[in-house]
């Protein structure tokens, strides 16, 4: 377990985390993960049988995974974020748990898909591994997701600007922080393709496709630093996702206009790591 994860416990990180998403990104991300549940277990849409969603964070995927599944649980470390998840009416047959992926509170063999989305990072992998193998029955999968940012476009009166430049900086800075402050953030900003080279698991897989999201550019920054490894950056211009926010503004000639009605439309390469037993 990484010592960076009680960053998630904090009552009001959790909140924060929770309530920043982006409209509909959940959505997105649970679409990623139907369309390769589709592709590699020939699932479409009769109710598929159980999920394990670890890391489920206040189960904001869990609860849209757990509409194509007969029965779901969510586990999570932090008890902040499971009282979070069981605030919020579910859909049928979905119950949220605290425990770690290391050793996951599941009998063995029960289980179809485990998924972990934004997750895997904080996870001692070997461990948990080592779990999946345990607590899925034989043609299970297994999907770790992460996405990155990687375009955005910002919609001016006439123009629609391609802010790249300014994309691959800011990935390039917080890539290089999170390698010195040894912070599991890195492995988000390589996709997690260090974790999935280290991985032993016979015929493993790393699937490569994009979401799309627009919404304003006060959401946009909400978002990025909701993330409790930005937050950690502070609130100044050092901050590479602030430094990206006013360069884009700048870039536009909107530093004049509200960040709520500049509107961005963001795009995330999207990588699942897919195991099958
Ligand atoms: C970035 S959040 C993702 C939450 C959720 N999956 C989502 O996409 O909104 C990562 C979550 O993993 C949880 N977590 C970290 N390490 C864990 C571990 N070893 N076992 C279980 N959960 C863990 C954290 O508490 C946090 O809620």
């Amino acid at each position: 377990m990484s010592e960076f994860v009680s960053d998630f416990d904090a009552v009001d990180t959790a909140k924060v985390y929770s309530t920043s998403r982006l409209s509909g990104i959940a959505d997105q991300q649970s679409q990623v993960i139907k369309d390769l549940l589709k592709r590699f277990k020939n699932v479409d849409d009769a109710l598929y049988g159980s999920l394990l969603d670890i890391g489920c964070g206040a189960g904001n995927v869990t609860r849209i995974l757990a509409t194509f599944f007969e029965e779901s649980i969510g586990v999570d470390i932090s008890g902040s974020q499971i009282s979070l998840a069981r605030n919020v009416a579910g859909p049928h047959r979905i119950t949220f748990k605290a425990g770690v992926a290391e050793s996951l509170p599941v009998a063995d063999g029960t289980i179809d898909v485990v998924t972990a989305v934004l997750a895997l990072h904080f996870i001692k992998c070997d461990e948990f591994l080592i779990e999946c193998a345990r607590v899925l029955k034989p043609g299970g999968i297994a999907l770790f997701y992460v996405e990155l940012l990687s375009r955005v476009l910002v919609r001016g009166s006439d123009t629609i600007t391609d802010t790249a430049p300014l994309v691959n900086q800011m990935n390039d800075k917080l890539s290089e922080l999170a390698k010195r402050l040894k912070h599991p953030q890195r492995h988000v900003l390589d996709c997690y393709e260090a974790l999935y080279n280290d991985m032993k698991w016979p015929g493993k897989q790393r699937v490569e496709t994009e979401i799309e999201n627009t919404s304003s550019l006060a959401d946009f920054r909400r978002y990025c630093l909701s993330v409790p490894f930005c937050r950690r950056l502070g609130n100044t211009e050092e901050n590479p996702v602030i430094e990206f926010v006013e360069s884009v503004k700048r870039l536009c000639s909107m530093e004049n206009t509200k960040e709520e009605d500049i509107e961005v439309r963001v795009r995330y390469r999207a990588v699942t790591i897919v195991l099958l037993k």
